[in-house]
């Protein structure tokens, strides 16, 4: 969509806010009551708006980990947990994983709707043409070790981004911030795939234009100067999938920390370097890799017993990893195409049997029919399977969450555009219980017992 034209319907969003009120609900405490109104949306639960609570009662509210709160209005991602549903401004997962591309996902994410024939081909254009990196940020690598995590290259080289490209930082301004999202989409696969390739004592591949995202990525990642590389269509068309499947997950762990760091002011590259440290942990985006290091130390089926009986004993903090979401409480739609995605790959690459896969269903199985996990509603997640389908694409496992962080990136960057461009936005600041000791008088040193 032309920058105007999207200035234009900002302005008309601004006034009018996307949320309506419904009712009302009261809050009696301590002889006052509150009035609260009661917001919906297009699709969701209703939402209680406690912003006045402070001001007409004097409380807070008390919600450690937001697993009750709104902290934002949004038009970009929907996501119906009891059902298993996930849509993307409107349009179900499955449809965009089935019809769509990486580059036509990215471009709904960011503007809105689904491109035209010729929007989508000057965007796919303005992204390949944005690939390269500044060739001094090569010189970043030198600095690491060569063991390094790959998800702490991508985070230190992605928050430097904004040194090198301080001309689309000024987040007052639309152009910037449209060259900007533009930059980090195009520029992630480039970093991504460099990260491996410090890694592996290889030298770096520079992007290719004639190639299409997902294979410009694969080609940086698995080529070598010395030999021709010949993409495959089923692996990239995988790699594609992959990345429509990571593209965006609404107000998830890592895009709220990019919406926190972006409601300082701070600049889209150091806002998405935050994303990729949240997005890092094991709970979040290193699920994945957490996966294949699970399944390894398993072995075999005949160990899942043992296993099961460890995840359910609470004192051994065991998981069950790429099980349990914080909204699905069902199979997370995502796992379904992963899985149906696994089985083309392992075709395409003539793997009749994975020892892995084998086990990963098992365990699937006997984990959908054990009582703790139907009764806590634990299902698979995208990661149960995408570390299988990544390996089995010869992506070493430490490679899993940056290519997780290379699809999210687009989601972030939206999210946070969404937010700067919304003008009721303001620092997000959550308050506290605190319990920590009164006020107290300081003891000189001499007098402390
Ligand atoms: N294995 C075993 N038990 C689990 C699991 C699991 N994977 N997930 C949740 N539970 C249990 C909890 O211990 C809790 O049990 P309790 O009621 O007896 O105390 C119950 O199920 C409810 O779980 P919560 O901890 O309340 O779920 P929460 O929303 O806080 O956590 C999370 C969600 C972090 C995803 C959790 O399910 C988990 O750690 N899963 C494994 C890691 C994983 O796969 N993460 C990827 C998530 S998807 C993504 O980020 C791409």
């Amino acid at each position: 969509m032309p920058l105007a034209s999207q200035n234009e319907k900002v302005k008309q969003m601004a006034q009018s806010p996307t949320s309506k009120q419904v009712g009302t609900a009261t809050l009696t405490f301590n002889q006052k009551t509150a009035t609260l109104p009661v917001l919906a949306g297009t699709l969701g639960s209703e939402c209680v708006d406690v912003r006045k609570l402070q001001s007409e009662l004097g409380m807070f509210t008390f919600d450690p980990s937001y697993g009750a709160t709104a902290s934002c209005e949004s038009s970009i991602t929907y996501i119906d947990g009891d059902d298993g549903v996930l849509l993307h401004r409107g349009y179900p997962i499955e449809q965009l994983a089935e019809n769509s591309s990486f580059l036509e996902v990215a471009y709904l994410l960011l503007y809105g709707s689904l491109p035209t024939a010729t929007a989508l081909e000057a965007f796919t254009t303005g992204i390949t043409r944005h690939t390269m990196l500044h060739e001094q940020i090569r010189r970043f690598w030198d600095g690491f070790r060569r063991d390094a995590h790959p998800m702490a290259m991508l985070c230190s080289v992605v928050g430097a981004m904004s040194a090198f490209y301080p001309d689309s930082i000024d987040i007052h301004d639309a152009r910037q911030r449209e060259v900007s999202a533009h930059r980090l989409i195009a520029k992630m696969p480039t970093i991504t795939a460099w990260a491996h390739k410090y890694n592996a004592g290889q030298p770096f591949m520079y992007p290719r234009n004639d190639l299409s995202y997902a294979e410009s990525f694969l080609y940086m990642f698995h080529a070598v100067p010395t030999e021709t590389y010949k993409p495959n269509p089923v692996l990239t068309k995988a790699m594609d999938r992959i990345l429509i499947l990571h593209a965006d997950h609404e107000q998830n762990a890592s895009t709220s920390t990019v919406r926190l760091a972006g409601s300082t002011g701070t600049n889209p590259f150091a806002c998405v370097a935050a994303g990729i440290a949240s997005l890092w942990g094991p709970a979040h985006g290193g699920a994945n890799e957490a996966v294949l290091k699970m399944l390894a130390e398993i072995g075999h089926k005949d160990n899942i017993p043992d296993f099961i009986k460890q995840v359910k004993d609470k004192d051994s903090n065991v998981k069950l990893m790429g099980f349990g979401h914080r909204v699905y409480k069902n199979y997370d739609p995502r796992a379904k195409i992963m899985q149906k995605t696994c089985y083309e790959v392992l075709d395409e690459l003539g793997i009749k049997n994975s020892p892995t896969l084998d086990l990963a269903m098992e365990l699937e199985k006997i984990a959908l029919e054990d009582d703790y996990f139907v009764s806590r509603k634990l299902y698979p997640n995208v990661d149960f399977y995408s570390g299988i389908i990544l390996s089995a694409m010869g992506f070493p496992t430490t490679m899993f969450t940056p290519i997780f962080a290379l699809a999210r990136t687009v989601g972030w960057i939206s999210q946070w555009k969404e937010m700067i461009e919304d003008p009721t936005y303001r620092i997000g600041r959550p308050r506290q219980i605190y319990t920590g000791a009164a006020q107290r008088d300081y003891v000189p040193l001499d007098q402390r017992g």
